[in-house]
Formats: structure tokens, C-alpha cells, sequence
């Protein structure tokens, strides 16, 4: 995109289509150009900003990807203070507040009820419509300026729409991590041997905290805005500033509702009580709020909270049940993990037998016993977990849980590092279940998919001895397989198939099939892309690892210390000489054919005999283009397995062509 233009004045234009782009995107759903047609234009401003640095605005779209380090973040006073809100469980003191109210203010009073959303909550500032600052509660008075990380998250506008904003203004909304995203975190945390995040919140407040901005760039939080304030507020009631906040490009959740009585919010409640599984972001309740700022004002503040406002907050769903037994994991890293063996119990829809006990702290700190009647918890999707003991009911002669000294599996020692919660079994070369969850790793369909050979038969090869790292799987012969339970000539013949058939994996799938710790598929990406062959990896020094985006001190010594063993450079040689990938290759795809020109696709779920790469791939190389949300133009919508009901019925909506994995193979034949 060479150009001799001014380049303030290209610079300007691209910022404004961008921030067209960005709106029709994330406010109406409709994508005008490809996204590789808009990651260019965002290059291009990126390459300009680099090159005249003099003319880069602080609300540039380019923030959104984030880099900025912030050593340690300021504190900022809040111009309004960030209040909380008064709970409650009940209906009848719902019934009661809705008195209070009409008491205070007479009969006519309109409510607006929205759901709790359970994120963190966020201070925007707006002068002359743009993103000032962004901060969080703290103490309700003062809170920490993270300004730098609220600009990467799409839902902010960074430059308000229109005109019709205050000179000042700020804006309030609750920031979280999709349940997809924080699921995809937790498993990309499971595959590179990191603790997992408790839930969503969390994984939230703890991203907002990053130090480098690109981080939280990556981790694709949202923000729903539910809040307005400014000195002379031009609206009369609640219900027009979500709407005109809404115009002006901040996302607000459509869930809202004005409701005239109280019946009708009682009814809202019990309608998103049984709904609320369908929003992208976990919630704990609804928020109830007069409509109209002149009632709100005569109802005024307690010393904590508004009179104008209740929460009304779901119970979270628990059960009692038994400790049945404890048993202890140990996994790829070696970390040994505790999984509490429970009577079976029904809860939150499910029933539930196991729950997480994170380490032996939290064994101490519940104070369980085995026979032990405790409670356990689901919130939404969450793996339940134990929230204590009925102590009443603890049998008199019941001993404390002693954690295990040495490896369940092995034997050998378990050794905490300090600082970390958990234990490790140090035998890495020696312990079966290791082993095992490394070669599983290795072969697993996000690694080198080796789809023929499962977890059983590679057990029988480790006890036969034929196995006992990544590259003894290449030198397996028909011979040492045939006679294994339940193999047949076939079989045999398929693994020999799949194991070849894998040499041609991709080398950043290769690098995560390693199984290096905390290097999970993002990072492998992220290696792969940056230093291309394995010699460029093995000969990278500590700063020039944590100089690449998105890789940190743990990432890198990890890494170095990886290349430092003897016993995985001899390993690396054999899978070399097997005929593995230790280089990236060019991945702009070749042209194959214009069978698809002029229709645009949106790929989403998981496929069974491609990746949504491969996918993207071939339809780049047909002719087609790739674009990320559904919109009324598009054409095709490729669907796999799981892939989320709120898509799905949008494209049956707008009557948008959907198509199976086989389907879409079909046409492209
Ligand atoms: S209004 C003065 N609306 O709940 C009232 N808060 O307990 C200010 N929250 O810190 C809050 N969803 O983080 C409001 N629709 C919603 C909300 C909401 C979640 C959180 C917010 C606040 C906490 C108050």
C-alpha cells in the first residue's frame, strides 16, 4: 500500500475508516472488508505511526493491539465515586425496597432492570469524546489507572460516535472474559502445565493487571456498558442514556428491560434466571434501577450504596454430599493434583462425583477429612469445587488427610518449588503416568494428530517397552504391533499410515507437541512465527525470547532450559532425522481454483478431518474469502461441531446458506 500522500493526512483517513470498520463490526454485526484486507489497513497505520511518531494519536485504533508496559499503575481519584450495591435473596425484600421506593418518591415509578454481570467493574473517562482514561473500582474513591489496557478491549470506543456527547462524560460497565475465551485460556494453561484460573472474574481482574498491554490484547475481554454520568446529563431517565450510549459506540448488553411494577421485574427475574446460561458472560444476578434521574435524585445514597438501586442476586447452586476418598493425579509436568472422589450428588443439572481440590493447601485450609459431609458449589460451567465442611457432622474418630510425601505412581519424592502451591513428582524420565501424558500430549489432534494410536495402545507399547519418548513412536515396526490385544493387520497398517502421515505437521504444531512447559499452541504460534527454524529457537538468549510479544520471564526460561538438556537435544535429533518439521513454511496458500469467487464464509466449531486453519486455507485458496461475523451478505456459514447456538440463530434469521464440513468439501472437489 506504498503511497506518496501526506502522510498525516493518510493517517488521518486510515484512522477514520478503521474506526468505521470497528463500528459496523462490533455494533451492527456486519463486516465490509475481509479481515485480512483490515489487518493491512491496521499495519499500514502502525507502519506510518513508527515512521512519524509526531503525528500518532493517543485514541489511535492501533492501541487495540496493545504493547504499552506499565511498570506499576497510578492511582486516580474517581469524579463520581463507584458505589456498590445493596443484595438481596429474596423476593420479599425486593417487595420491600419496591415499597421504600414508592414512599419516598409516590406511585408512579419506573424501573429498568439489567442483568449482573459478573466481570469487573470499570470507570471510563470521555473528553471531547475520547478515551481519557479507563480505571478500576479500588476502594470505591480511588482506583488504579489501566488506561492502556482498557484500550485494547474492542467494546470501548476509543472515539465516541457522533456529536452529541457531553464535553465530559464517563461512562460505567462491567469488563469479563467471554466463557469461551477464559475456556480456551484454562485449557491452554492444562496443556502447558500451569494452574489452572478458578473462573472468569478472576481470569479478568487478573488480565486487567497485566503490565503489557499486548497481553491483554490477546485475551479478547469485553465490556458491557451500564452506566452514564456527566455534570449537566442531558437525559431524564436511565433508559435514554443506555440508548444514546449506545449509539455513540459502547456496547450495551439488549437484555435490558423497563419494566412499570414490580410484577413485571419479579418477571424478569424468573425469566433470566432460567435464560441467563445463554448470555456470553457469566452473571449472579439483576440489577433493578429507577428509571428516572429526578427519582433517583430525591431517593439519593446511603453511605455505600444508592437508594435507586438493589441487586437481586441468584443462589448459588450447592449441594452436600460426601468425601468419598482423595486421589492424587499426576499429570505431564509431574504436578501431582489432588481430585476429591464424592458420593455422587445432584447439582446445577448434573451429577457431580469429583471435584477439584486445587493443592494440599486447600486441603489444610477446608480442613477435610475423609467420611467428611461437605459442601460443593457449581457456578455456570465451572468445574464444582468444595466450599467447606459440615463440622457437626464430621465422625469423632476421623484423621486429617496427610498428602502424600512420594509419587503415588513412582515413588519418588515430590518436591514443592518455592513459592508454588504445588507438588511435583521430579522423575520426569523414570514415572509412567509422565511418560504417558507426554506422548499423549505428542500425539494429540492440536499436536502432531496422530489419530489412529490411542491412549491404550500406547500403553501397551510403553509396557512392551517399545516406547518411551516422541521419537521411539517413528521407529515402531508392523511387527511389535500386530501382536498387541486387540490390533489387527489393519490397525496396524492405519497407525503406520497416521504416524507418516503426521511428518508433514506444521512446525509451530510440532514445537507445541514437545510439550515444553508453558508453551501451549499460542505460544508455539507466536515462536514459530518469530524465530522460524528450531536452531533459531535452541540458539535465542533470554532477551531476545521476552523481546517477542506475549512472552514472558517464565515462558523463556522454560524454553532455555528445555535446550539445556542433553537427553531432548538427542530426542530433537531423532525426530529431525525422521523426517519431522523444524521450520516454518510460507503459509500464504497457492491458488487452486475460482470455484468460490465472490462468496464470503464464516467457519465456526470444530471440524473433523480439518483444522479451522486448514479450512481458512482452502477457502482462501479457492477464491473465496473468510470473514468472522454473520451479517446478511454473507453467503455460507461453515458449520462444526459445537460451535455457539447465538450464531447458529442468527444465520437461520437472515436465512444465510449453512453447511456441514462435508458439505463444504464437496463444493470445493
Ligand atoms: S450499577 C451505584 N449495573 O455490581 C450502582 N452494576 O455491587 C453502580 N454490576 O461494582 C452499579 N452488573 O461491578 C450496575 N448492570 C449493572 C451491573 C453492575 C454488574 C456490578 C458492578 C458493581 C457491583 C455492585
Amino acid at each position: 500500500m506504498a503511497t506518496t500522500q501526506d502522510p498525516a493526512l493518510e493517517m488521518q483517513e486510515l484512522t477514520q475508516k478503521i474506526n468505521h470498520l470497528n463500528y459496523q463490526y462490533y455494533q451492527n454485526s456486519v463486516s465490509e472488508v475481509s479481515d485480512f484486507e483490515f489487518d493491512q489497513m491496521l499495519k499500514r497505520l502502525e507502519e506510518l505511526e513508527n515512521l512519524y511518531p509526531e503525528y500518532k494519536q493517543p485514541h489511535s485504533p492501533t492501541q487495540r493491539v496493545g504493547g504499552t508496559i506499565t511498570k506499576s499503575f497510578d492511582t486516580v481519584y474517581h469524579r463520581w465515586p463507584m458505589l456498590s450495591l445493596s443484595n438481596t435473596y429474596s423476593e420479599e425484600e425486593l417487595r420491600e425496597f419496591d415499597k421504600r421506593v414508592r414512599k419516598a418518591v409516590g406511585d408512579d415509578v419506573e424501573y429498568v432492570c439489567e442483568q449482573k454481570f459478573d466481570g469487573v467493574a470499570i470507570s471510563l473517562t470521555y473528553e471531547n469524546g475520547k478515551l481519557a482514561q479507563g480505571s478500576t473500582r479500588g476502594d470505591g474513591t480511588r482506583g488504579d489507572n489501566i488506561t492502556a489496557n482498557v484500550r485494547t478491549i474492542r467494546d470501548i470506543p476509543l472515539q465516541a460516535h457522533g456529536k452529541s456527547y457531553p464535553d465530559l462524560f464517563e461512562v460505567r460497565g462491567e469488563v469479563f472474559m467471554p466463557l469461551q475465551v477464559f475456556e480456551q485460556l484454562n485449557a491452554e494453561r492444562e496443556e502447558s502445565g500451569e494452574q489452572l484460573l478458578a473462573n472468569p472474574r478472576n481470569a479478568t481482574s487478573g488480565t486487567l493487571k497485566q503490565q503489557d498491554s499486548s497481553v491483554v490484547a490477546s485475551r479478547k475481554l469485553g465490556c458491557f456498558s451500564y452506566g452514564f454520568l456527566a455534570d449537566n446529563t442531558p437525559f431524564d431517565t436511565h433508559s435514554e442514556s443506555l440508548q444514546a450510549i449506545q449509539k455513540w459506540g459502547f456496547k450495551v448488553s439488549d437484555t435490558w428491560r423497563k419494566c412499570g411494577n414490580i410484577e413485571d421485574v419479579l418477571a424478569y427475574i424468573n425469566e433470566w434466571e432460567k435464560r441467563r446460561h445463554e448470555l456470553p458472560i457469566a452473571t449472579d444476578g439483576v440489577v433493578v434501577k429507577v428509571n428516572s434521574y429526578a427519582l433517583q435524585e430525591e431517593l439519593g445514597f446511603t453511605a455505600k450504596s444508592p437508594r435507586w438501586a438493589i441487586a437481586y442476586k441468584y443462589a448459588a447452586e450447592n449441594a452436600a454430599t460426601k468425601l468419598l476418598g482423595i486421589q492424587y493425579q499426576v499429570g505431564r509436568t509431574g504436578a501431582v493434583t489432588p481430585v476429591a472422589l464424592l458420593e455422587p450428588v445432584s447439582l446445577a443439572g448434573t451429577v457431580v462425583k469429583r471435584a477439584s481440590v486445587h493443592n494440599a493447601n486447600e486441603i489444610q485450609r477446608l480442613d477435610l477429612r475423609l467420611g467428611d459431609t461437605i459442601f460443593v458449589e457449581k457456578g455456570g460451567e465451572i468445574i464444582p469445587k468444595i466450599t467447606g465442611v459440615d463440622f457437626e457432622q464430621r465422625p469423632a474418630d476421623s484423621q486429617p488427610i496427610l498428602y502424600p510425601t512420594h509419587c503415588p505412581a513412582c515413588g519418588t519424592e515430590l518436591v514443592r518449588t518455592e513459592g508454588e502451591a504445588q507438588f511435583y513428582c521430579p522423575n520426569e524420565k523414570g514415572c509412567e503416568p509422565q511418560i504417558l501424558a507426554k506422548l499423549e500430549h505428542f500425539i494429540a489432534r492440536k499436536a502432531m494428530n496422530v489419530d489412529e494410536l490411542g491412549p491404550k495402545t500406547l500403553e501397551q507399547l510403553y509396557r512392551a517397552g517399545y516406547v518411551r519418548n516422541a521419537a521411539d513412536l517413528y521407529d515402531i515396526t508392523f511387527e511389535q504391533l500386530v501382536p498387541l490385544e486387540r490390533m489387527g493387520e489393519k490397525s496396524a497398517n492405519n497407525i503406520l499410515a497416521s504416524l507418516e502421515k503426521s511428518k508433514a505437521t506444521p512446525y509451530d504444531r510440532v514445537l507445541f507437541a514437545l510439550g515444553i512447559r508453558f508453551v501451549g499452541s499460542t505460544v508455539a504460534k507466536k515462536l514459530a512465527e518469530e524465530l522460524p527454524d528450531l536452531e533459531a529457537l535452541r540458539g535465542a538468549t533470554y532477551e531476545e525470547l521476552i523481546a517477542i510479544n506475549e512472552i514472558g520471564d517464565r515462558i523463556a526460561q522454560s524454553v532455555i532450559a528445555y535446550f539445556q538438556d542433553q537427553d531432548h537435544i538427542q530426542l530433537l535429533e531423532r525426530l529431525r532425522a525422521a523426517g519431522l518439521k523444524f521450520k516454518s513454511e510460507k503459509t500464504t496458500p497457492e491458488i487452486q481454483s475460482d470455484k468460490l469467487e465472490g462468496q464470503t464464509f464464516v467457519i465456526s466449531g470444530v471440524f473433523e478431518s480439518v483444522s479451522r486453519e486448514e479450512l481458512q486455507q482452502l477457502i482462501i485458496s479457492h477464491g473465496g474469502k473468510v470473514v468472522s461475523s454473520i451479517s446478511k451478505k454473507l453467503s455460507y456459514l461453515v458449520a462444526g461441531d459445537k460451535m455457539g447456538p447465538s450464531k447458529l440463530e442468527k444465520a437461520e434469521k437472515l436465512g444465510i446458506k449453512i453447511l456441514s464440513e462435508e458439505e463444504f468439501l464437496g463444493k470445493i472437489k
